[in-house]
């Protein structure tokens, strides 16, 4: 996203490159972008990386084209994880944020990020921007979610707000479930992105929206099912006309943009420019197959040697697994009696387990696994060889992989994949230990109602502020953030055992 304004220009997230192991691609495509626009891509006077995930810093790209010149707006992140990237990459120019104040840029150029850090959103932070230019407001949120959804919305009316409603992770498509357990899963997954999306546009009640961030498309043919075309596929990766259809239906204002796209905004009215006829938009979605298709044919060649990179068996894997994260384990003990079992690694010839409970990383000799990946041997080769920190980033999100667990859902198993350094352990541990202190006070001891139950403030899964995203939904509470469901009656969590709701019906007057 290219903004432009008299006193400067902005380049957030600029996104080229096929990512994760070659599984995700920019949809629509980008590749083809007019020449002169592209320049200005590449030369702004600032740039804007709201986190660390590949589909957002996109290295490779940002090394071979990106003016090194640049003023690069860092978000108020804990960790340096994002400025030690981009220097390596060879920017050297920084302006560090303070989460949520504004900044003036140059003349009536101002912006604000708001930062998001919950381990479970990525170690490193997710963080949102706030632009204006004293006579239009644009918000740019993509993929982070804020918890306190007046915030964005503070600095004054928005014209524009720009806004992930798409799936953006491997959850449930990789998990071993019959299709019609996954239908629902899928089904369910859908529905709790969207009514999170609708909840943001409505706070933040901007004069349009616009469907960004995703979703992004497969092109590898293992991975070409989690295209949703016809809408039937098991996939989330739901796309622009269908969130086009849920803001219409609720009387809000949508905009399509699409890489060339222009939107400009002049005393508060938009005008809207595409590269492409309007034929050929359409055709991109209302025969999207064939456009994937032909989309395919022109990767193919970068696909098989982009394959070619995976890393072969090397024989001192699990001894290196374990010199790595076994000394993870220890100092993070709160973690590993959450994680309390064992996680077996399927990676063909090799099985390995971590074992939690003991601080153990070893050879499987079958012993009782209720949390099992099986992944590609030469996936994992090529992250550990990276010594990637952060395997949600590194390895999850290509889906290339499939997962099993015999019981409910554990945050802390892919805490501690993302969490793979000394430096990211030392929070994800310290984060374990706040939330299952049972002396945290704060909000998470305040009881409020909805809909004539009284019930704890946060949610049990990460915290979300139910006076905002909670609703009743049948028998069930629902925390929309991400959708996680409470039995009404008595409070227990239908996604994971370990997190029942303090609830019960308002008392009734005598
Ligand atoms: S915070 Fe995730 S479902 Fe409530």
């Amino acid at each position: 996203m290219l903004i432009e304004a008299d006193d400067g220009s902005i380049v957030c997230d600029p996104w080229f490159l096929p990512q994760f192991f070659g599984s995700w691609f920019v949809f629509p495509r980008n590749d083809q972008l007019d020449s002169t626009l592209l320049s200005r891509v590449c030369a702004p006077d600032f740039l804007f990386i709201s986190h660390i995930h590949a589909d957002h810093l996109d290295e490779q790209w940002l090394l071979e084209n990106m003016d090194k010149g640049v003023t690069v707006l860092l978000p108020d992140f804990p960790t340096g994880e994002l400025e030690r990237t981009l220097r390596n990459l060879g920017f050297s120019h920084f302006l560090h944020t303070t989460d949520q104040q504004e900044i003036t840029l140059r003349g009536s150029l101002v912006v604000a990020i708001h930062t998001e850090t919950s381990i479970t959103d990525g170690p490193g932070g997710d963080s949102a921007i706030v632009v204006s230019d004293g006579s239009a407001r644009i918000v740019n949120q993509n993929d982070c979610r804020t918890n306190d959804l007046g915030a964005l919305r503070q600095h004054g009316p928005v014209d524009l707000h720009w806004l992930q409603y798409s799936g953006a992770i491997w959850y449930p498509m990789v998990y071993e479930e019959s299709p019609e357990q996954m239908r629902e899963l899928v089904d369910a997954k859908v529905a709790s992105q969207t009514t999170r999306a609708m909840r943001y546009v409505e706070s933040i009640d901007a004069t349009a929206v616009v469907p960004s961030a995703g979703p992004p498309c497969f092109l590898d043919p293992d991975l070409f099912g989690f295209n949703m075309i016809t809408g039937e596929e098991l996939t989330i990766f739901s796309d622009q006309p269908r969130f086009l259809d849920a803001l219409s239906k609720a009387d809000r204002n949508g905009i399509l943009a699409i890489p060339g796209t222009t939107i400009t905004i002049d005393s508060g009215a938009l005008r809207i420019d595409h590269s492409l006829p309007p034929a050929e938009i359409d055709a991109i979605f209302a025969e999207k197959e064939q456009y994937l298709r032909c989309y395919q044919q022109d990767w193919t060649p970068w696909l098989d040697a982009h394959r070619a990179t995976w890393l072969p068996a090397t024989p001192e894997l699990l001894a290196t697994v374990s010199s790595w994260w076994e000394p993870l384990m220890v100092a993070a003990p709160t973690v590993c009696d959450a994680i309390g079992a064992c996680v077996l690694l399927r990676l063909g010839d090799l099985n390995i387990i971590l074992d939690f409970p003991a601080r153990q990383v070893r050879q499987w000799q079958g012993e009782p696994a209720p949390f099992r990946f099986e992944i590609q041997r030469e996936l994992v080769e090529t992250v550990v060889a990276r010594r990637a920190h952060d395997w949600s980033n590194a390895l999850f999100l290509s889906c290339r992989f499939t997962a099993w667990r015999e019981g409910p859902f554990n945050e802390y198993v892919y805490n501690f994949f993302k969490s793979l350094s000394e430096e990211r352990m030392v929070r994800t541990e310290a984060e374990a230990k706040r939330k299952l202190d049972p002396d945290r006070g704060g909000i998470a001891d305040e009881t409020i109602i909805i809909g004539g139950y009284e019930l704890q403030r946060t949610c049990p899964h990460r915290a979300a502020d139910l006076t905002v995203f909670g609703e009743i939904s049948g028998d069930d509470l629902v925390c929309t953030l991400h959708g996680w469901r409470f039995d009404l009656a008595t409070g227990v969590c239908r996604n994971a055992d370990d997190r029942s709701l303090r609830i019960r019906p308002c008392p009734q007057p005598d």
